[in-house]
């Protein structure tokens, strides 16, 4: 039997990166997958959406051109689009297939799963499937002596839901329609719910939001929950708040799907998207007979160093407790990767930015109002895109940026924004936050003009009334 350093199971931005990171290491590397690389992020996820996201973007700019220009008339293949988003997620796809080849790292194409433990590791099977370069061999077994779980997350279904994949969908399916669907029912008005809302509206679906709770974006800042609620609705983006659906039937005779709330009330649709968050992928794979604990919101249970309750066994990704964002999985995979190879790292994700493809997009990293660990003094201070050259150069004068300071040290906790390209501007705060930087900090950075960046220095002076070129800047302080 073949034997490792490390196995690491799943081939998602948890799992090829600390297989990457492990051999960079100088350790013997195996990976398992049973799909294509770069899991739910490269294949269904991040980057397909971001695809489809940016065409969407270029058409609500043909459709409202910037000054000076006239569109008389355009037209879309919808299905054209979908094949150059498949022609790049096969590229990047392929790409760390390539990385991983090029770093020695043993390649098993198949289900994995732990089929024993002992003092000196871990025995694995796995079941080869049809990406596997051996034809002749249908399982493998191999040991290892120490084991990354990083097999992700799914969309969530729910029986009732009757998802048939084909008239009522999850994510996966929605990213491969050939059609723009007339009409579009969205179940929950989080993170994929709203990105999707964004893309179909645009295409010319006529999109409806169904969501259980009183706003859509409900974990986001009160302010930008309310300021996208308000560019759907402007887009004739219907929302129905506050709505518990009690079941859903597959499209009847007139081709409709049907949703029916708690409240009786049925609504019909083409298609209807379920996007009420997303389950772990950890059937099957014989976690049972280790004896890995589990957290109270049932996933797998690490130490600061991603270490779970087995010595040598490690786990990263959606598959432990935070956010399932995809960075934050590749900086799991380098913490365990490092840890094994003795390198003692902790993690913290308190400096965690995430971004939600909106348009305009979202950013966000660190503390926001409203959570629980703020200070008990702390200053906002906010600066308008529409007070920006570039943005109005740029014909982007749409959103603003917040940044949370603490009072008495000036550091900056927190910073969430909406406008055109601030998952850039949240970049360079996280680096700030990374370095305990002071609002000085970030007034001693010289920004280029003229860039959208030049809105960071402003939202930070503004905490304490020194914004540049705003005439009301005054210093808002706020108390937890
Ligand atoms: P989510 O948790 O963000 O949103 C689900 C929404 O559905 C919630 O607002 C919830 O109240 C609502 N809901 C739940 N049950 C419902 C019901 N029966 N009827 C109506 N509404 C209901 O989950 P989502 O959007 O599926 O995303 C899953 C994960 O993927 C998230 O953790 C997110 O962080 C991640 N993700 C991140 C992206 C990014 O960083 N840009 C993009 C897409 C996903």
């Amino acid at each position: 039997m073949e034997n490792f350093d490390v196995c690491v199971l799943g081939g998602g931005p948890a799992g090829y990166v600390s297989a990457l990171k492990s051999a960079i290491n100088g350790l013997s590397v195996a990976i398992i997958e049973k799909d294509r690389f770069g899991g739910t992020c490269l294949n269904r996820g991040c980057i397909p959406t971001k695809i489809l996201y940016s065409k969407a973007k270029y058409l609500s700019r043909l459709k409202a051109p910037e000054h000076g220009f006239i569109v008389d008339e355009f037209s879309f293949n919808y299905g054209e689009i979908i094949d150059y988003k498949d022609e790049v997620v096969l590229t990047l796809t392929g790409g760390v297939e390539k990385l991983l080849k090029a770093r020695k790292v043993k390649i098993f194409y198949g289900f994995g799963r732990v089929a024993g433990s002992d003092d000196n590791g871990f025995r694995l099977g796995i079941a080869l499937n049809e990406y596997s370069a051996d034809k002749n061999i249908e399982e493998a077994q191999i040991s290892a002596k120490n084991l990354i779980i990083a097999t992700g997350s799914s969309p969530l279904m729910i029986s009732s839901f009757n998802i048939d994949h084909k008239s009522i969908i999850t994510s996966d399916e929605a990213l491969s329609l050939r059609e723009i669907p007339k009409s579009l029912i969205i179940i929950g008005g989080g993170v994929i719910g709203c990105e999707f809302a964004n893309i179909f509206s645009e295409f010319g679906s006529n999109v409806k939001i169904i969501e259980l709770l009183p706003s859509i974006l409900s974990t986001e800042d009160a302010e930008i929950s309310k300021f996208t609620r308000k560019a759907f609705k402007s887009r004739n983006i219907d929302i129905t708040n506050g709505a518990e659906v009690d079941s859903i039937a597959p499209a009847a005779a007139n081709g409709k799907a049907a949703v029916t709330l708690k409240s009786g009330e049925i609504f019909e649709a083409d298609k209807v998207i379920v996007s009420i968050g997303r389950r772990l992928n950890i059937a099957g794979l014989g976690l049972e007979d280790t004896g890995i604990k589990m957290t109270e919101r049932g996933r797998i249970k690490v130490d600061s160093r991603n270490e779970t309750s087995i010595k040598g066994a490690y786990a990263c990704g959606d598959i432990i407790d935070g956010p399932m964002l995809a960075h934050k999985a590749s900086f799991d995979g380098i913490i365990a990767a490092d840890n094994i190879a003795g390198i003692n790292r902790e993690k913290n994700y308190d400096v965690l930015p995430w971004s939600i493809y909106t348009n305009p997009p979202i950013g966000t990293v660190g503390l926001k109002e409203g959570d629980d660990g703020l200070p008990l003094n702390y200053n906002t201070g906010r600066f308008s895109y529409a007070a920006n050259g570039m943005a109005l150069a740029m014909e982007e004068k749409e959103g603003f940026l917040k940044v949370l300071v603490e009072e008495k040290s000036k550091k900056i906790i927190g910073a969430t924004g909406v406008g055109a390209d601030i998952p850039e501007l949240i970049a360079e705060i996280a680096s700030h936050m990374h370095y305990g930087g002071t609002i000085f900090d970030i007034e001693s950075t010289i920004h280029s003009h003229p860039t959208l960046s030049e809105i960071v220095p402003e939202s930070a002076l503004d905490s304490i009334g020194e914004a540049i070129h705003k005439f009301n800047s005054r210093a808002a302080k706020k108390h937890r």
